[in-house]
């Protein structure tokens, strides 16, 4: 799929006030600092649409992108961030909850994952909590020009058979990328160009 337009069209921590369009929608969530702003910019070919930073906990709100003028990519604040005040974290994980259990429009949700870290049990228990709830969802390993070729084979795989040993049957689908080199770009947009989650 070619990118002829990308836009910001509107930040806000409320399901409700979330555009009305009845475009396809595909939200990226994960940690904080595993570059879900990143990965945005990479597949949009824009340096800084979504703001990035070193420091974890950059994106804060649910944030919409129109691509193409007919789907929207959106942003999302990481989960697992330490420094926010457990007030904070409890308000955060209720307007996401609630963006995944109310927004109708969302096609699929993107779980990033960075390749150099041990599998996270949070992790492990927000897919858990999104196979509950029934929104279709895809791994992402994230940052993969951080290891050589081998060394990602087995983290994918070692990954993978963690999840099958928990509640999964079979194995999610699931992409290797890095914004840094660019890797994953074509394969995560022919896959939302032509959404099979089976
Ligand atoms: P929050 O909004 O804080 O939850 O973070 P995020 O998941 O949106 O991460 P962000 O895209 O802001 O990136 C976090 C840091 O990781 C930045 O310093 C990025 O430069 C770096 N980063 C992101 N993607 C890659 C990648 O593919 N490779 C490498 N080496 N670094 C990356
Ligand atoms: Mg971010």
């Amino acid at each position: 799929m070619k990118i002829t337009s990308a836009e910001f069209v509107m930040s806000n921590s409320d399901v409700a006030k979330c555009p009305k369009d009845r475009i396809p929608e595909y939200a990226f969530i994960g940690r904080s600092n595993v570059g879900k702003s990143s990965l945005i910019n990479m597949l949009v070919d824009r340096k800084s649409l979504a703001k990035t930073s070193g420091r974890p906990g950059k994106t804060q709100l649910i944030n919409h992108f129109k691509i193409n003028n007919n789907w929207f990519l959106v942003d999302l604040p990481g989960y697992g961030y330490a420094r926010v005040s457990k007030k904070d974290k409890k308000v955060f994980q209720k307007y996401i909850t609630e963006y995944f259990e109310k927004r109708e429009q969302l096609v699929c949700a993107f779980v990033l994952v960075d390749i150099r870290h041990e599998p996270q049990p949070v992790d492990m228990e927000f897919m858990e909590w999104l196979g509950t709830n029934g929104v279709p969802f895809a791994i992402i390993f994230t940052k993969a020009d951080k290891l050589k070729p081998r060394a990602i084979e087995n983290y994918v795989n070692t990954y993978l058979q963690r999840l099958l040993e928990t509640v999964w049957e079979e194995a999610p689908k699931h992409f290797v990328t890095s914004s840094a080199n660019r890797t994953g770009k074509e394969e995560l947009l022919n896959f939302i160009a032509n959404i099979n989650l089976d």
